[in-house]
């Protein structure tokens, strides 16, 4: 289902069938599965809703939609029998979904630390590395293509804040949602921090942290100063990376490409494969995944200390 159904489509000859009847596809009997790529809450919303309300596994990349409306969806899943594959909707291509579903089941996760929007890194790399200012390195990342539709949901922090209430809801077995996270964007760096923090030994990343601590979680989205030999200073460009700390594994670290279009089909397809093994909703049903009430308190804001 697309929007202009007369746009030129390098599609198989005849087997594809382009409309843009959202509710009609939806109804098809012979649809099983519904594929939501359109991001926003809004449309991909009521097209979301609708397939589960019809009995319809779910494949979504939309972070937006999941940190503000998850448990609801989950439990409307749930009680359909049917699950939601959301691999894409956190770090493109990299597994890390499943790496906290299926691969680190047998740990507690106390802490999760990622580079997962490839625009402020993209941004971040080319200041430090070519000198490049704020504006002009927007601007790369904007030609490139992997910002959003509106380039201020990635350098406020709020994409990466999206992002971690996933992860963290799934890592600490609770609910979190993008509200109670304290985001930072990277608009107001200058050069000089850059340079700063080159002199004093680090670089400039931002970085999107959830943690364990006495008790409650400390969750938060911030410019961070990153020591040059830590493994994430070299995650450049638009790539991300996300460290997960484990109490049986230990330190894993797990890198890729975040964004762009083959790396979201790839982790697209994966989801496709486990909803169609009937691994998502068996899963989701038993292992009660992003089904929980906030269990652990969030440490408060003005209580956060870093770097
Ligand atoms: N705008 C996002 C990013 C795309 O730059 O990481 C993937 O969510």
């Amino acid at each position: 289902v697309v929007r202009d159904p007369g746009k030129g489509r390098d599609l198989p000859g005849g087997t594809v069938a382009v409309h843009s009847d959202v509710a009609a596809a939806i109804a098809d009997p012979a649809v099983g599965v519904v594929v939501e790529l359109i991001g926003g809450t809004t449309t991909a919303g009521t097209a979301v809703e609708s397939a589960l309300r019809a009995g319809k596994s779910v494949v979504t990349a939309n972070k937006a939609l999941l940190s503000a409306r998850g448990p609801e969806l989950f439990a409307l899943a749930r009680s359909k029998g049917v699950g939601i594959g959301f691999e894409a909707s956190c770090a493109g291509g990299i597994p890390v979904m499943a790496a906290l579903t299926y691969g680190l089941v047998g740990n507690r996760i106390d802490a999760v630390v990622g580079i997962v929007n490839g625009t402020c890194n993209f941004i971040l790399t080319q200041m430090t590395r070519e000198g490049q200012s704020y504006g002009d390195a927007v601007a790369g990342a904007q030609k490139l293509g992997f910002a959003e539709a509106d380039p201020t949901m990635d350098v406020s922090g709020r994409d990466a804040a999206q992002k971690l209430a996933l992860l963290a809801s799934l890592a600490f077995d609770t609910r979190v949602s993008e509200e109670q996270i304290n985001v930072e964007g990277i608009g107001e760096l200058s050069p000089s921090d850059i340079c700063f923090a080159g002199e004093l030994g680090y670089v400039i990343k931002l970085l999107a942290i959830g943690q364990r601590a006495s008790g409650s979680l400390s969750l938060r989205v911030a410019p961070t100063l990153v020591p040059k030999s830590d493994v994430l200073a070299d995650v450049s460009g638009s790539f991300n990376a996300v460290s997960l700390y484990g109490s049986a594994v230990g330190h894993c670290l797990f890198y890729g490409r975040g964004a762009g279009s083959l790396p979201t089909a790839s982790a697209v397809v994966s989801d496709l494969v486990q909803v169609a093994l009937g691994t998502t909703a068996l899963a989701q049903r038993s292992m009660a995944v992003l089904a929980n009430e906030p269990s652990t308190p969030l440490l408060p804001f003005d209580r956060l200390m870093a770097r």
